[in-house]
């Protein structure tokens, strides 16, 4: 198991697009601002995608332009097509995220074609990168079972995985979308795509709606993956995965990987304190139980 764990936070991305509150362009500025104080260097900042589909998403090319002064950090943002790239990087993209899916019924919901479709759509996008110098990321969504087509086999995802890997992309980040996975399923499904894409290329993406979501990461670290996406505060959820619920959390990811004894660079007060900024700012508390045990552990010392 690697002791070199890399943290994708998604909070200013997948924590914020399915939330009914709307953020600010610097509400969001903010955010990601605080999550690097904090000592996230890689941020998912926003999406440049359909503002019907996801209005949340809408001023991504603000925000992605407004954080580019934050020095010492990365910033990703998704784009599902030729135009997303096109308006991201007159934003000023560095690197850009594709997205597909495991299953057609995700597919067809989230991105409106079929998972071949979906490949032919990114093919002009990783040439275009390809020519700028611009990395790709590519996410599979529902590795680990759909809301729509139910079971999912390890070699569906293993066969998205070696089409976005073989078009370019340089990380495959595997979502278990709808949180369903546990713990030997998750290994099972990376053994699958590690015949395909190193496991040092891969990253884990998985939401909590089951509580499982740590013990998968766990699992998918002892298969040598060492990339972990998560979400301050538990924040998460796409409106196309009906159930779902958030990110695991970035305070219980660092909790856990600090208690191995496992280096994350991020101050978890700080990362507290962003959290409870933006939670404070969408009306509801975080679901991270890190976050909460710590908050909690605050007033009692507090009130002494
Ligand atoms: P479509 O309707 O098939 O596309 O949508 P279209 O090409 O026919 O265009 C329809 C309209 O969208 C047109 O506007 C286009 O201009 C516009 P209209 O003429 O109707 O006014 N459009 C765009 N606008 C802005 N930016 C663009 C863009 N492309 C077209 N890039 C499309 C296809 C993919 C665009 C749409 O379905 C969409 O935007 N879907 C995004 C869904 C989404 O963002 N889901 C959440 C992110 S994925 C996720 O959360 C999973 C992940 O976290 C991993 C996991 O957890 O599993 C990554
Ligand atoms: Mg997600």
């Amino acid at each position: 198991m690697s002791n070199a764990i890399r943290i994708i936070e998604m909070g200013p991305r997948d924590g914020l697009q399915n939330e009914k509150t709307p953020v600010s362009v610097a509400n969001r500025i903010a955010f990601v601002e605080r999550l690097v104080d904090a000592g996230l260097h890689t941020v998912e900042v926003g999406a440049f995608v359909s503002p019907k589909a996801i209005p949340q998403m809408v001023g991504s090319a603000e925000v992605l332009r407004g954080v580019s002064r934050i020095e010492g950090a990365e910033f990703h943002v998704l784009v599902p097509n030729e135009k997303g790239y096109e308006t991201a990087r007159g934003a000023g993209a560095r690197v850009v995220s594709v997205f597909a899916a495991a299953s057609e019924g995700f597919s067809r919901a989230n991105i409106n074609c079929s998972i071949a479709e979906s490949i032919e759509r990114f093919k002009p996008v990783l040439a275009r990168a390809k020519a700028d110098g611009v990395p790709v990321r590519g996410y599979i969504s529902c590795v680990l079972g759909c809301p729509f087509d139910g079971e999912i086999r390890p070699q569906a995802v293993a066969n998205v995985a070696k089409q976005l890997w073989d078009l370019g992309c340089y990380e495959i980040s595997l979502g278990d979308t709808i949180g369903v996975g546990t713990p030997l399923k998750a290994k099972q499904m990376l053994r699958a795509v590690s015949a395909h894409v190193p496991a040092a290329k891969l990253a884990m993406h998985f939401h909590d709606t089951y509580g499982q979501a740590l013990a998968n990461l766990y699992a998918g670290m002892e298969e040598g993956v060492h990339v972990i996406d998560s979400a301050a505060g538990g924040l998460g959820g796409c409106p196309y995965a009906p159930g779902a619920t958030g990110n695991v959390a970035t305070e219980d990811v660092v909790y856990m990987l600090e208690g191995m004894g496992i280096r994350t660079g991020v101050d978890m007060e700080k990362l507290l304190a962003a959290t409870d900024h933006i939670c404070r700012l969408l009306g509801h508390p975080p679901v991270s139980r890190v976050a909460a045990a710590l908050n909690a552990k605050k007033t009692r010392a507090n009130s002494k």
